[in-house]
């Protein structure tokens, strides 16, 4: 009897807490990187239509929290308080860092609730205004002519950028690996590429799409193994495949996830608002226009993104273990 009451007491207090969730208090989303990135762009426009898809009452708000790849975020995210109100908006940083971190200070796939993908990003190898090279022959051409004397910005080891950058060093198996410029985030990494202070990148079209059209940096190829047909800037850009590169496949995905033991309750409600959010037609168009494709299959579910970003893990530890030269 007293174990029934027990339990009784803790679905009515669960389904209390639910019920006033999330109340006044806000509810802060981490963004392992600065402002001014991808991934701040993807949170703060999530954060608005999420907001919107639970009444408008919810207060979210942006956090960055930069550093080590976007492992020092997600770390304060792994020992926050479980009680919904602090949440991490990451990306594929969370599969790349267990392959490049011996001492990480959390584990991806235990010490978070997986609440769902959200969607999935091209990438751009761009390079500074001033680079010789018009094409991506010219470009590989011109990178390897140069061996040793440039330099490739990224978002810290781990990030996004980063694993970028070595998959191509070794695809073109580069002879030494480029100097490395971490910044905290690629927005920062940006405006010293558009400003000539580094050479090359390769970021997402979320934050790359607006800088090309206004012809502030070169760009040379987009990482997905498909054309971007659909996209009217993206589309005139040749995939590495086709460029030679067999098998170059790579596109960022976005998730959100929150600490282990948040409320189930909690965790049902900010699910539901995920999905209710990636249909919101704002959202949609803003992401649509930047190169994004919000996901529409199963991977918003929970466990489906979980076992995802497992099998991401998986696939990735191999390909960061082949090009560790290039990973400085
Ligand atoms: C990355 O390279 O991981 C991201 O572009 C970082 C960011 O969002 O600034």
């Amino acid at each position: 009897m007293k174990r029934l009451l027990v339990l009784a007491l803790a679905a009515t207090s669960l389904f209390a807490h639910a019920q006033t969730y999330p109340g006044s208090k806000p509810v802060s989303i981490v963004v392992p990187f600065a402002a001014g990135g991808p991934t701040d762009r993807v949170a703060r426009d999530l954060a608005e239509a999420m907001r919107k898809a639970m009444g408008g009452t919810a207060n979210f708000v942006v956090e960055n929290v930069n550093g080590a790849g976007g492992t020092i975020g997600a770390t304060k995210v792994a020992k926050a308080n479980p009680d919904g109100h602090t949440l991490l908006l990451h990306h594929i940083g969370m599969a790349a860092a267990p392959a490049l971190y011996r001492k990480l200070q959390y584990k991806p796939l235990e010490d978070f609730e997986y609440l769902g993908m959200i969607n999935e990003v091209p990438m751009t190898l761009i390079g500074k205004p001033q680079l010789p090279a018009n094409t991506y022959r010219d470009f590989e051409n011109y990178i390897k002519a140069n061996s040793g004397k440039l330099n490739i910005a990224h978002a810290g080891l781990g990030s996004a950028s980063h694993l970028c950058g070595l998959m191509w060093q070794s695809a073109i198996n580069a002879k030494e690996a480029m100097t490395t410029i971490p910044f905290g985030g690629t927005g920062p990494a940006m405006n010293a590429l558009v400003g000539g202070q580094v050479d090359l990148m390769c970021d997402q079209t979320t934050n790359t799409t607006g800088q090309i059209e206004a012809g502030r940096v070169k760009a040379f190829a987009v990482t997905t193994a498909k054309p971007l047909s659909k996209h009217k800037l993206l589309k005139d850009y040749p995939t590495l495949q086709e460029m030679g590169l067999k098998g170059f496949d790579l596109t960022i995905w976005h998730g959100l996830y929150a600490p282990k033991g948040t409320p189930p309750a909690v965790l049902a409600q900010l699910n539901t608002a995920l999905k209710i959010a990636l249909k919101d037609a704002d959202f949609m168009k803003k992401q649509d226009g930047l190169g994004a494709v919000i996901v529409t299959d199963k991977r918003v579910e929970p466990d489906v993104h979980k076992a995802f970003v497992a099998a991401e893990i998986a696939k990735l530890k191999p390909v960061i273990d082949a090009a560790k030269q290039f990973a400085d």
